[in-house]
């Protein structure tokens, strides 16, 4: 193979928590990140006890994609997108989460959000949590930790199944799952309180989290049996410090802990290390006895995940210092350069990822995510020079062609992070941009939220259009 496949889903990705606003609108519901303030580099976002007044809300607004997507999806189409990778807020459907009924204006929203992807050719690639669930599933039941939730996630999964089976083909289950053993509020609406065993807690929500995928990919196949569901991941990027055996294992155990999410995922089973985890933790989960074959019976048809940087483990922490990095991290790589928010930019690293994640799980991968976040700076004339980023994405597409084509890695499709500015899901930022598209709001949520092109729109539309030969 000497070119990427003609049917190669190049596209962008965002998240509704982080681009749509509109946060009270159309009778939607408070979510979890609705009440998360901003915070900025090395700081972390405060959670609030419900929306305090005096506050300000990053999310609440964001980009206004609620009122301008169809001026935006248009713009994504001038770029020639095949898909668009975004999320359906829980909280537009079941503002609460836990009525039987959805909330029919929420639905509509997304019903013509789609229509207007699919005028233009664009297939919806569709993350049906992305940081973003009911507050009132947090208060009400404790988020995560509670069985309940998956019940109410399956009710959520029926009624957009039903409800967009003709319109979205890609569904993935959970946005980046292993976060919710790493900081769990977000992707689980878990604060772990003072004294509270964390790591019981949040394996315990995973598991939860698990079934609720499995019985989400069934009941997806029972309603479209064309549906083609993925998991997500957060890839952790792990090399050794040093060639010492003892850092070589010790970004082994790294990659073994993300892993564990995979191998339900896909093999329908945890891994034996994974108990054997459980055992050295002293770690009970509650299951149940179906759980086994829900497992079983719900593994997803292709992984979807993200990937940033790359970071070093050692067995021996003292000597390195911490690096920054995607939520999960880890030590410094003297030998790479880093972003402005201290990400390692390492291109080699997504060919080494596609590479690792593809012999060990032989299923189709797909890049839902990959970008630089970084500051731009608007000139007088309304030009934004982001070569920076430019350099970022030629450099990350060459490796991920060659991933494709010299190592036969099976690729559905690239989607980078944060295609139009959005809000920074790590620290409430907006000057940490991601997109091709500038939106003029800045951190305290001034600006016209006019948008404006930047140089990397004309490079990504060019790189499309020559299906990654002109890079
Ligand atoms: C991923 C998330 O963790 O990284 C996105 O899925 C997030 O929601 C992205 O925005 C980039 O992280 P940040 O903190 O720069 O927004």
């Amino acid at each position: 193979m000497s070119r990427l496949s003609d049917d190669f889903l190049w596209g962008g990705a965002v998240a509704a928590n982080q681009v749509e606003g509109g946060w009270n609108k159309g009778g939607k519901g408070v979510s979890v990140s609705d009440v998360m303030t901003a915070a900025a580099h090395g700081v972390e976002r405060e959670v609030t006890d419900g929306v305090l007044p005096d506050r300000y809300y990053p999310n609440h607004e964001a980009s206004d994609f609620y009122s301008n997507y169809k001026e935006d999806i248009k713009l994504f189409h001038e770029m020639g997108f095949r898909c668009f990778r975004t999320s359906i807020a829980w909280t537009r459907v079941f503002p609460n989460g836990d009525e039987e009924e959805p909330n029919e204006e929420g639905l509509m929203f997304y019903d013509e959000m789609f229509d207007t992807c699919l005028e233009y050719g664009i297939q919806p690639v569709i993350t049906i949590s992305h940081f973003e669930m009911p507050y009132h599933l947090v208060t009400k039941y404790g988020g995560w930790r509670n069985r309940k939730l998956i019940d109410f996630y399956l009710n959520y999964c029926q009624a957009v199944f039903t409800r967009y089976k003709d319109k979205v083909k890609y569904w993935m289950t959970f946005n980046e799952i292993n976060m919710i053993v790493r900081k769990p509020w977000k992707p689980g609406g878990i604060q772990i309180a003072e004294g509270e065993n964390k790591l019981q807690t949040m394996y315990q929500a995973a598991h939860y989290m698990l079934v609720a995928s499995a019985r989400a990919v069934k009941l997806g196949k029972e309603i479209n049996p064309a549906f083609v569901i993925g998991g997500m991941f957060l890839h952790p990027t792990s090399y050794a410090a040093t060639a010492s055996p003892d850092d070589v294992l010790a970004s082994v155990k790294k990659l073994q802990e993300a892993y564990m999410f995979l191998d339900v995922h896909v093999r329908g089973k945890y891994a034996n290390s994974y108990y054997h985890f459980l055992e050295r933790n002293e770690l009970i989960i509650e299951t149940q006895p179906e759980d086994a074959l829900i497992l079983q019976e719900g593994t997803i048809d292709f992984i979807g995940f993200s990937y940033y940087s790359s970071s070093v483990a050692i067995a021996n922490p003292a000597t390195q210092n911490k690096s920054e990095g995607n939520e999960i991290s880890g030590y410094k790589n003297s030998l790479l350069p880093a972003s402005e928010w201290g990400w390692q930019i390492d291109p080699v690293g997504l060919r080494i990822t596609l590479n690792w994640l593809y012999d060990k799980y032989q299923i189709p991968l797909f890049i839902v995510e990959n970008g630089l976040g970084a500051v731009d700076t608007v000139e007088e004339d309304g030009r934004i020079r982001d070569d920076y980023r430019i350099e970022y994405f030629r450099r990350h597409v060459e490796e991920m062609k060659k991933a494709v084509l010299e190592d036969g890695v099976e690729l559905l499709g690239y989607t980078p992070w944060g295609c139009i500015d959005l809000v920074s899901a790590g620290t409430g930022e907006m000057k940490k941009r991601y997109g091709f598209i500038y939106v003029d709001k800045d951190n305290d949520g001034k600006g016209t939220l006019q948008r404006y092109k930047k140089d990397s729109f004309y490079w990504y539309q060019e790189c499309i259009r020559s299906n990654g030969e002109t890079i």
